[in-house]
């Protein structure tokens, strides 16, 4: 009876993706969490054995550019990180069985084993790029390290995978004026080997698994990919990298998302060696268990060809299925950081009752990829009409009137009453199947229209004019309602297991299962209504929102003043050069000298000669020239100098002058700036540039 209508319980694990451990939880991962919870606890409301199992996802850039901007150490980051993901869970009641890092020494065993088992298989291979280098920091930049002008759209300053302002994604490479993100000096293009894994290996498993564990619309839009060869995939990022380093590689690390998802198996694995379950029958074979990831519509190319191909490489079992659900609007838009509606878990705890969220979510949950809609005014209009309107007001209306005004004793229901209870036990394995197949919207309708049954009976009968003069038959009224109510917090369990929990205590009964909710109470007192659930306030939303707004306002601008990955403001004068204005030239040049130096302080000074290939003069501006300049066998530069009002663009063609070579670059309003030309003078029209004698070359140190 207990088990629901099943009689071998069914082993299961169900995972949700890892969160970047480099920021705070967002209505995006509550979104996941809260999905999969639901299906959990449903499960275990049936007698099922559910594992639910996560883990933050530590490695990759992202963690180590927060951690730059922090001044923290990366295991610095990723501790807070783990601490305020595990309360923010915690706040939603989304229950983990496991919730571990992908920093662990067990996932770091598992990640080396996976590379050990590709090698075996011969899926790997190398291949020489080019990537992005600072020779100033000496070290490769990852996407995230590079910044630059938008190629799209021209917006300055954006990261080299993406551009915040208008959405398009490219490589590094195409990033305009590019600069290293740590020094700001240009990157050079370097040759690297890298480590791929061969994914076409496994064109003919994933062909035949996708249509098998994934949805159709997934499985058909990654068989696209399949009209040509499936691309290698480079598995290997340069070091310095916050992650694993692979065996054999000591400057070579595992990409994130290599090690990322091994974070589902070895989260796994530390929750059975401590509650002595069989870690293979998780993952070395799928005999005795299903195994389901959700995630989110942006990773499934991760999750459906690479992830099944190397745990296929790696002789372990694949997932029963990949679950993709699509991703949270607010007010029918994306979430947007700058419009402040990027709503954090802990400013939505620190103002509203997660059991809100969680009833409005299940009433728009389904199984598709459709994106779901968080719309303010729909969330407490919905909640407040359906969760207190139509369902605790039973048991308010019900409970108090039968304690107030009677003995507190059930009897039993009357003929009307007995059909509806009937008929509620009848919905209750078409609920349990929309629960199952992850149709909740199509559950708490269900669950709704019970409810509507209910207060019209409720109401037809009203029992506030017949307590006087018929207790007996209120009796079997409010008997018949509290029932009625009692099934409605059972179905609705797997969504608010607090407010069920408070309705077993109610009724003085063990926590419900699934079958409970074919039993009716009879003859039995109630304990004292306890209070369930209140409205909404709308105002709370409002100052949610203006305090999530001010949040996100005062990140941006902790994010500014960081320093890291940020260029000087537009148009700011760059060298001796491009003064404008004499404020800014250093003591000495209009008189005094200046304060003594040590040699040390003039050796940092990297002086170089260089050879003006080209010169133009900028319309817009009154001081200003661009010029090209070659330092021979160091490439070229682009110098933006004042020196209009001296020199003509023309008669500058081919001249040599002596530039400071590692001025940190700067971006101005019309273009890069990278290095100084030295000219002595006064500045405006007496200004004469200084040249070697002939016999130097470009590129000439100057000592
Ligand atoms: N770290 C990776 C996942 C690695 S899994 C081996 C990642 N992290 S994430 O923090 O960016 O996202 C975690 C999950 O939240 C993803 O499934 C993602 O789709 C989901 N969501 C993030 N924003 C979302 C919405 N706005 N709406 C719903 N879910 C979304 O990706
Ligand atoms: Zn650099």
């Amino acid at each position: 009876m207990t088990l629901g209508r099943m009689s071998t319980p069914r082993q299961i694990l169900v995972t949700t993706a890892l969160p970047y451990a480099n920021g705070p939880l967002h209505l995006g991962h509550m979104f996941e969490g809260l999905y999969a919870d639901f299906w959990v606890r449903f499960q275990k409301m049936r007698g099922h054995q559910v594992l639910f199992i996560c883990a933050d996802d530590t490695h990759g850039t992202p963690i180590m550019v927060e951690a730059r901007k922090r001044q923290i150490t990366p295991e610095q980051l990723i501790d807070e990180a783990w601490k305020d993901h595990v309360k923010d869970f915690k706040a939603f009641s989304i229950e983990h069985s496991h919730y571990s890092s992908t920093n662990s020494p067990a996932n770091k065993e598992l990640c080396e084993h996976f590379f050990a088992k590709m090698k075996e298989k011969g899926s790997l291979g190398a291949k020489t790029i080019q990537q992005l280098y600072c020779e100033h920091d000496k070290m490769f930049l990852p996407d995230r390290f590079v910044k630059g002008t938008c190629p799209k759209c021209g917006a300055l300053d954006q990261y080299g995978d993406s551009c915040d302002v208008c959405g398009a994604t490219y490589g590094p490479s195409d990033l305009k004026d590019s600069y290293c993100a740590v020094c700001g000096n240009p990157p050079v293009k370097k040759p690297s080997e890298q480590i791929l894994f061969k994914l076409n290996d496994y064109r003919e498993y994933l062909q035949g698994w996708l249509p098998k564990h994934t949805a159709k619309e997934t499985a058909n839009k990654m068989l696209e990919w399949f009209g040509e060869e499936l691309r290698e995939w480079d598995i290997s990022r340069n070091a310095p990298y916050f992650g694993f380093q692979i065996p054999g590689h000591p400057d070579k690390y595992f990409y994130v998302w290599v090690d990322a998802p091994m974070g589902y198996v070895s989260s796994t694995k530390e929750y059975c060696e401590k509650n002595k379950l069989s870690f293979d029958d998780y993952w070395k074979s799928d005999a005795k268990t299903e195994v389901y990831h959700l995630i989110g519509k942006d990773i499934v190319y991760f999750h459906t060809l690479f992830w099944p191909a190397l745990l296929k490489a790696a002789d372990f079992r694949s997932p029963s299925a990949v679950w993709v659900h699509g991703h949270v609007m607010v007010n029918g838009e994306k979430m947007s950081k700058s419009k402040g509606t990027f709503l954090s878990a802990k400013v939505y705890t620190d103002h509203l009752d997660p059991m809100y969220l969680r009833y409005y979510f299940a009433s728009k949950f389904s199984s598709g990829v459709d994106d779901v809609d968080f719309n303010l005014e729909d969330f407490a209009q919905r909640t407040n009409s359906d969760l207190i309107g139509k369902i605790t007001n039973l048991a308010s209306r019900g409970a108090t009137m039968l304690g107030a005004k009677l003995d507190g004793v059930m009897s039993e229901p009357d003929a009307e009453g007995t059909e509806l209870l009937k008929r509620a036990v009848a919905k209750s394995e078409e609920i349990a199947r929309h629960f199952e197949e992850r149709e909740f919207v199509k559950a708490i309708n269900e669950i709704r229209a019970l409810a509507d049954e209910a207060n019209r009976y409720f109401d037809e009968k009203a029992p506030w004019k017949t307590v006087e003069s018929d207790p007996k038959g209120t009796k079997q009224v409010l008997t018949t309602t509290l029932n009625l109510f009692r099934k409605l917090a059972i179905f609705l369990k797997p969504v608010l297991p607090e407010y069920t929990a408070k309705v077993e205590k109610m009724f003085g009964e063990a926590p419900y299962t699934w079958a409970s909710s074919e039993q009716t109470l009879t003859g039995k007192a109630v304990g004292k209504y306890e209070h369930l659930a209140t409205r909404i306030d709308p105002a709370k939303i409002k100052s949610m929102m203006d305090a999530n707004k001010q949040e996100l306002a005062e990140r941006a601008e902790r994010d500014k003043k960081s320093g890291f990955a940020t260029k000087a403001k537009t148009g700011a004068p760059v060298s001796t050069t491009t003064d404008a204005k004499p404020a800014a030239a250093p003591a000495g040049r209009d008189g005094g000298l200046a304060p003594e130096i040590e040699i040390d302080s003039f050796s940092k000074v990297d002086l170089r000669v260089a050879q003006i290939v080209d010169a133009e003069e900028i319309k817009e501006a009154d001081k200003l020239l661009r010029l090209k300049v070659s330092l021979g066998p160091l490439g070229e530069r682009q110098i933006i100098a004042g020196i209009k009002s001296a020199y003509s663009a023309e008669q500058l063609k081919g001249r040599l002058v002596v530039i400071v070579a590692n001025l940190k670059p700067r971006k101005m309003k019309f273009g890069m700036s990278e290095g100084m030309a030295l000219a002595a003078g006064q500045g405006g029209s007496d200004l004469f540039l200084l040249s070697p004698d002939s016999g130097a070359k470009p590129g000439d140190p100057v000592k």
